[in-house]
């Protein structure tokens, strides 16, 4: 029998509650397709800072070196604004770490959730489908930083290497889907978005299937919102895709069933929800976990290649939202809800 390596950083605030829900459904995942998992877990973000000091310990880069795939909660929360390192600093650490270079952050709308939108149901239309990919260890995130007595600094700088791979999993990512690729950059203002848009028409010549355009950031913001349906795969910066992910998530109804994968040259990739560490609802199994839940079957995708285990966890999703349990984040007024470990309950049960 196939046995995976998972490390398991469940992060601060709702981190645990989505997690160890998700493990559930990982767990019966593999007994129904016959493979075995073996979970390690790591300190990250806040609470590693309290019981290590450091937001992100050596030993948890070892694990996540040493396994098939990591599985993440969230990062973040009060306690730890103030101080000079961060619970973020953790995340962003990882990422460099395992060369976590593309981020892919489906905004799916579920026709269970239609209402859900603050979009008008015209717009929304049927069947929204749109995939952000982000770039995720280089740009002003990672560019060199500066801070005097009466300024502060940050670079934003991309390598032709960096832009080429990139846009090379955003051509990829389009074949597989509708074949249509916006590249958002800031090319009217930005050096590096002028180099980012000529490497990315440079690999389009080994794409000629895809329909390419390339969009302004601001426009890109507006259009997403006058009409998302323009957009199948979105291809970014850093910081770009930062911000235009939590958009196109919005659009969906809830930012509490977006699932991401952070993926390396290879095979290893993190897999985190959209959402933060909500920390005003953390230990009250209130947490919608369908976004982490969601995030483990891409990892079954992306790193595991159990294709089955995969969609048979996103159809066991797709079911108890069609039979109308809701969690409170995307219940409508009247609904009955259910909490975070019922949710993941029934999840499990409908696989
Ligand atoms: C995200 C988050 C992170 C980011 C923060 C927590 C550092 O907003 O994953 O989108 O900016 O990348
Ligand atoms: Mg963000």
């Amino acid at each position: 029998m196939k046995t995976y390596k998972i490390a398991v950083l469940k992060g601060d605030g709702i981190g645990p509650d989505v997690v160890n829900c998700a493990v559930d459904v990982l767990k019966a995942a593999a007994e129904k397709y016959h493979f075995q998992i073996e979970f390690t877990e790591g300190l990250i973000g806040g609470i590693a800072i309290d019981e290590k000091n450091m937001p992100l310990p050596e030993e948890t880069i070892t694990l996540c070196q040493t396994s098939d795939a990591v599985l993440l909660g969230a990062v973040g929360g009060p306690k730890w604004d103030n101080q000079s390192v961060r619970p973020e600093a953790g995340l962003l650490g990882i990422r460099k770490a395992l060369g976590l270079f593309a981020n892919l952050r489906p905004a799916i709308i579920y026709d269970a959730l239609k209402q859900a939108s603050p979009l008008k149901s015209d717009i929304i239309g049927d069947n929204l489908d749109i995939l952000v990919v982000r770039e995720l260890t280089g740009g002003i995130y990672f560019g060199k930083k500066e801070k005097g007595d009466d300024y502060a600094m940050d670079t934003m700088k991309y390598t032709i290497p960096e832009v080429r791979r990139i846009a090379k999993v955003g051509f990829e990512a389009a074949m597989i889907r509708d074949k249509r690729l916006t590249s958002v950059d800031k090319a009217n203002v930005l050096e590096s978005s002028r180099l980012w848009r000529r490497i990315v028409n440079e690999v389009a010549i080994n794409y000629p299937e895809v329909t390419l355009n390339h969009m302004y950031v601001d426009n890109a913001a507006m259009q997403l919102v006058k009409d998302p349906h323009q957009f199948d795969v979105i291809v970014t910066t850093n910081m770009f895709g930062d911000i235009l992910s939590d958009e196109a998530a919005m659009i969906t109804g809830s930012i509490g069933m977006l699932p991401s994968a952070s993926l390396a040259e290879g095979k290893m990739g993190l897999y985190e929800p959209v959402h933060g560490s909500a920390p005003d609802i953390a230990g009250k199994d209130i947490a919608n976990p369908i976004a982490t839940i969601l995030s483990v079957a891409m990892m079954l995708k992306y790193s595991l290649d159990e294709q089955s285990a995969a969609s048979a966890i996103e159809d066991a999703v797709n079911k108890v939202l069609e039979e109308g349990y809701r969690t409170s984040d995307i219940a409508r007024k009247g609904e009955t809800t259910v909490g975070t470990l019922e949710m993941g309950r029934l999840i499990k049960e409908n696989l």
